[in-house]
């Protein structure tokens, strides 16, 4: 059984197939945390809460007796609320009709049942019955009426905890809710926090530091999940690294402001917290009503970063999401945004996918410029009108055309923005998010339809049926390239203004939701200028997404390495683009983009009809090797063997190994050259006693010599030059 309650002793004991979660309610229904960690095979691990009270400067409940060390400021507590003395961070935090805001939840009650419920309205991770075990906690607070219900899914064969929370107004007063966060952990010791910072063109970068005393919080404010911070966050214990130690993943499934924060007590203790922003976030919650917090992924490894990363991958391969492509062979593609950018006609268009169809590509994705006046990016967003005058013929003919290549269509959209200059804003100037009387900042020369708003959500999906019922589009590309201002809704009563975020993000996934049943064979590709939404959420959606706009193979190794921290390779839109590249002016070999292309979805983004010879042999054979390799790196698993943060930084190497462990591909790739530099790779995850040989020479190695010994790439010279080794097991 993962999760067991100690009736006797008031104590729940979840257990996954390789970490323990134990918590504890006392006599007054206070709910405290005992540990979170490897497996350990006792339940009653109360002692380990026990904390010195300093009551006076710390409080004590008012139920407490002297020297019952029930102090809540230092107590590792299951689900923190504001304001009844526990200084930290606090997970809920609400106001009551009195306009007073502290919050005391009491346990009530609990069910235990089999399988994963739905979080309402949410992307979530599922599992069926027997893949996982869901405990329900009811508490309240019996001041203000609010009911909590905490949730808590135990996948039984990945060490796994998901949780997410509901709260219900049960008095006869409204309330506000000022914070609800999704998950709070109370953890005690050092840490280092690991987290993937970034800009537009720089995604997801690995970071690393110590946690001192005080709060280190990462989170977005933008009403994106952002380029900047993403909702993942890892606490590794100082010693840990890729392969060894204790590390705690926390990913958010959501899209929208997050906030995640570790905050070191001055009693060592280390709690950690993340959910919705609650910066600029309230919710009025009505009697009768509920409020559902998005689902946070806990990750427990006590074999390094590389397990809990392998964990999230298996994780989000099976249990996220929810198109049949997530388990289907994805389509080599070419988009031609960067070998055109606005400037193409049908003709243009199809000279580039029959080129690439003769090569091997197997989609043909049309980017932005098809629609309304969209000849650059100052108008047209909104209109989504073929513009047939600039293609010279429909959407339809055009997708038959490309079909008569043997290539599938696809086509880009950006559903939730309009240009100012457009005909839907000049026709309905107040869908947009706005602040009324306050002046609009534009990005990208566009605003932010109201998706908050049912009206405005259908009229923009009555517009993309239009287009894709009346030509065969197989795949789409949905793209979202700016970031919110000024946020207000002018369907909404001033004292729900601070609800346009989250409502924002509940219609998009109800759009995302309709979209999908209406055309669940289409492929859909996620995009925000590059990989600013690059999350579980969006990937509960469309199972791959534009990594980053920065399509340089080398800038790319720093990016793909940060977002394998917590999604899947077979997440990661990744393309071989033109040199000099559009956005650093690097040239890198062709053979270099591929390789680092080929460890994501793979596909092109330039003018095929440029190719020269040698480019159109290196396309073909790229294009062979991605179907020989696609099930290594689509279905295999990921080891970090070198990054560029290790060493003298000038490498870098990763490896997919079968789940079988007969078929490995080890990919290399030396950044920067030094001359007689000792160059030993030693590979990962192999099994010691088979024999591997590899594909290319023959040569034989013991997987155990290849895991210690490793391979030398000594006399491989030359700034961005790259090698793949294919091993198979041959006995
Ligand atoms: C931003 C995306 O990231 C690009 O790939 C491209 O689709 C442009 N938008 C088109 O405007």
């Amino acid at each position: 059984m993962p999760i067991i309650f100690d009736s006797e002793k008031k104590i729940f004991k979840l257990d996954t197939n390789e970490s323990s979660y134990v918590f504890g309610v006392n006599d007054h229904g206070l709910m405290i945390h005992y540990y979170y960690g490897a497996t350990v095979g006792d339940s009653d691990l109360a002692y380990l809460a026990a904390r010195w009270g300093l009551s006076g400067v710390q409080a004590k409940p008012h139920y407490s007796v002297a020297g019952d060390m029930l102090n809540l400021g230092t107590k590792p507590l299951e689900y923190s609320t504001f304001g009844v003395a526990d200084y930290r961070p606090t997970a809920l935090k609400i106001k009551a009709a009195s306009g007073q805001s502290a919050t005391n939840l009491a346990y009530i009650s609990h069910k235990i049942y089999k399988g994963k419920p739905d979080v309402e309205g949410m992307p979530e991770t599922h599992a069926a019955e027997n893949e996982a075990e869901t405990l329900e906690v009811l508490a309240c607070d019996e001041v203000t009426g609010a009911y909590v219900t905490l949730f808590y899914t135990v996948f039984e064969n990945l060490p796994v905890i998901t949780r997410h929370c509901i709260v219900e107004n049960r008095s006869e007063k409204a309330m506000n809710l000022e914070a609800v966060y999704s998950t709070n952990v109370d953890l005690q010791g050092d840490f280092d926090f690991i987290h993937l910072w970034g800009r537009p063109c720089f995604e997801r970068t690995f970071e690393r530091e110590p946690i001192g005393h005080g709060s280190k919080t990462v989170q977005g404010l933008r009403g994106a999940s952002s380029h900047f911070h993403n909702p993942f966050v890892a606490l590794a214990r100082p010693n840990a690294c890729e392969d060894f130690g204790e590390v705690y993943g926390f990913n958010l499934v959501y899209s929208g402001n997050f906030a995640a924060t570790a905050y070191r007590d001055s009693f060592e203790g280390l709690r950690f917290i993340m959910g919705i922003n609650h910066e600029d976030f309230n919710w009025l919650l009505e009697p009768g009503e509920k409020f559902v917090a998005p689902e946070a992924v806990m990750v427990y490894s006590d074999k390094g970063i590389g397990h809990m990363s392998r964990t999230f991958h298996k994780l989000y391969s099976k249990h996220l999401c929810k198109s049949e492509w997530m388990t289907k062979k994805r389509p080599i593609l070419i988009n031609n945004w960067e070998g055109t950018y606005f400037k193409f006609d049908a003709d243009k268009l199809c000279a580039i996918a029959e080129k690439a169809s003769t090569l091997g590509v197997e989609l043909f994705v049309l980017d932005d410029g098809w629609f309304g006046a969209r000849n650059h990016d100052r108008a047209g967003l909104g209109d989504w009108k073929v513009n047939e005058e600039k293609l010279g013929c429909t959407m339809g003919e055009l997708a038959k055309r490309i079909n008569s290549f043997g290539m599938k269509f696809g086509l880009w959209f950006e559903p939730e923005m309009v240009n100012p200059d457009s005909d839907l804003y000049r026709a309905h100037p107040d869908w947009v998010v706005h602040i009324d009387g306050r002046p609009m900042s534009v990005g990208r020369n566009q605003l932010i339809l109201d998706f908050s708003r049912k009206e405005v959500r259908d009229y923009i999906f009555d517009s993309m049926c239009e287009v894709l019922d009346n030509a065969n589009i197989e795949y789409v590309k949905w793209d979202y390239n700016r970031n919110f201002t000024e946020v207000g809704s002018a369907a909404l009563p001033p004292e729900r203004q601070k609800e346009t975020l989250h409502r924002y993000m509940l219609g998009l996934y109800e759009f995302l939701d309709k979209f999908i049943e209406r055309y669940p064979h289409i492929l859909l590709e996620g995009c925000s200028s590059g990989g600013g939404r690059f999350d579980p959420a969006m990937l509960y959606y469309s199972p791959q997404f534009w990594t980053s706009d920065c399509s340089d193979a080398a800038e790319r190794l720093f990016i793909q390495h940060g977002t394998s921290m917590c999604y899947p390779t077979a997440t990661m839109g990744a393309h071989v683009s033109a040199v000099p590249n559009h956005q650093t002016k690097r040239i890198t070999s062709f053979e270099t983009r591929g390789n680092v292309a080929l460890s994501g979805t793979f596909g092109y983004e330039l003018d095929a009809t440029k190719f020269t010879d040698e480019e159109c042999e290196a396309v073909k054979k790229q294009c062979e090797e991605y179907h020989k390799l696609y099930d290594v790196i689509h279905y295999g698993e990921l080891y970090r063997l070198i990054t560029p943060f290790d060493g003298d930084r000038t490498a870098y190497a990763w490896e997919f190994v079968s789940e079988d462990k007969n078929e490995a591909l080890l990919t290399y790739v030396l950044l920067y050259s030094r001359p007689r530099v000792r160059r030993t790779v030693c590979l990962k995850g192999l099994d010691p006693n088979k024999t591997y040989r590899d594909e290319e020479t023959g040569r034989t190695y013991k997987g155990s010599t290849l895991m210690n010994a490793g391979l030398n790439f000594i006399g491989f010279e030359g700034d961005y030059n790259s090698k793949k080794v294919h091993f198979k097991a041959i006995d």
